[in-house]
């Protein structure tokens, strides 16, 4: 792991400051006991904590790694690393990472945390950042109780995960952004259009921040054409909607090998006082 990553990194059990062992196995605190946590073979550290690690399955990590992989979502990622290069960002955590798509995308020019519950979706992403020798870290942790230092990162990013804006402050550096990524009214209007005979638009997300101050709101639209019954049942499974559609409904889908929809984000930018 990365020394500006490994550094920030605080104990789960009692906050101490950690280092990495001189093999680069371990990562040890320098708390009075001294707690270890191992390295993965995949390269990812388990720092959710006694009651930790839940999560995304397995099933549901492939399936998003197949349509993420395949391109569809490229411009909201060329998007977000855009938005942190133009704010000069050197050290970002991806809070509720997932299987690491983003995360490694905006690697390519920082240092990067990604932190999620799923250890299914962290190895995903670990083993792809060690494959492409990213400066990537990955830990599984939950959001709420992020294992790193206060004012630690220049930014966070929280892509269609829950929002801990109270959390996200403590880690921030004084100046430091926050971007947050929602789906927008009209996405996948097109897959709801296929499914249901009426479709409703989506409402907006209910857990935005509400004590950071909003700098930018940029919306991103425009249409994907999603080729073959794999990648549409994919695109499928991670919606909301997938798990409360009706057999009949589902039927119709699995008719289709080829998908044409709107997708639609929101991707809001906070930033941080410098002073508090
Ligand atoms: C819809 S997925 C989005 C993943 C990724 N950001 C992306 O856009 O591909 C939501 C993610 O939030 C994670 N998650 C949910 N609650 C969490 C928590 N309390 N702490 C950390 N991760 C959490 C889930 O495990 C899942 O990987
Ligand atoms: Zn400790």
């Amino acid at each position: 792991m990365n020394s500006l990553i490994a550094t920030r990194l605080r104990c789960p059990v009692c906050r101490a400051t950690c280092e990495v062992s001189e093999d680069g196995k371990s990562l040890y605190c320098g708390g009075q006991r001294r707690h270890c946590f191992d390295f993965s073979r995949s390269g990812y550290l388990n720092l959710a904590g006694p009651h930790g690690g839940e999560g995304d399955l397995k099933a549901s990590v492939r399936a998003r790694s197949l349509f993420l992989e395949s391109g569809y979502y490229e411009r909201l990622a060329d998007t977000v690393c855009e938005v942190l290069a133009s704010c000069s960002v050197n050290t970002v955590l991806d809070a509720g990472c997932g299987e690491g798509y983003y995360t490694n995308r905006m690697a390519l020019g920082r240092a990067a945390l990604g932190v999620d519950l799923s250890s299914a979706g962290i190895d995903h992403a670990a083993k792809a950042a060690k494959r492409e020798g990213l400066n990537a870290g990955y830990a599984v942790a939950s959001l709420f109780k992020l294992p790193v230092a206060d004012a630690s990162f220049d930014a966070i990013t929280n892509l269609f995960a829950p929002c801990a804006e109270a959390e996200f402050v403590r880690v921030l550096r004084p100046g430091g952004v926050l971007i947050v990524v929602a789906a927008g009214e009209h996405h996948l209007l097109g897959l709801k259009k296929a499914i249901y005979d009426t479709p409703y638009t989506n409402r907006g997300r209910a857990d935005l921040p509400q004590e950071l101050a909003l700098e930018r709101e940029i919306r991103l639209t425009y249409e994907i054409t999603v080729e073959g019954r794999e990648r549409i049942d994919a695109l499928f499974s991670m919606t909301p909607y997938y798990w409360r559609t009706s057999e009949a409904d589902r039927q119709k889908l699995a008719q289709l090998d080829r998908l044409t929809t709107e997708v639609d984000f929101n991707v809001y930018v906070y930033r941080k006082g410098l002073i508090e």
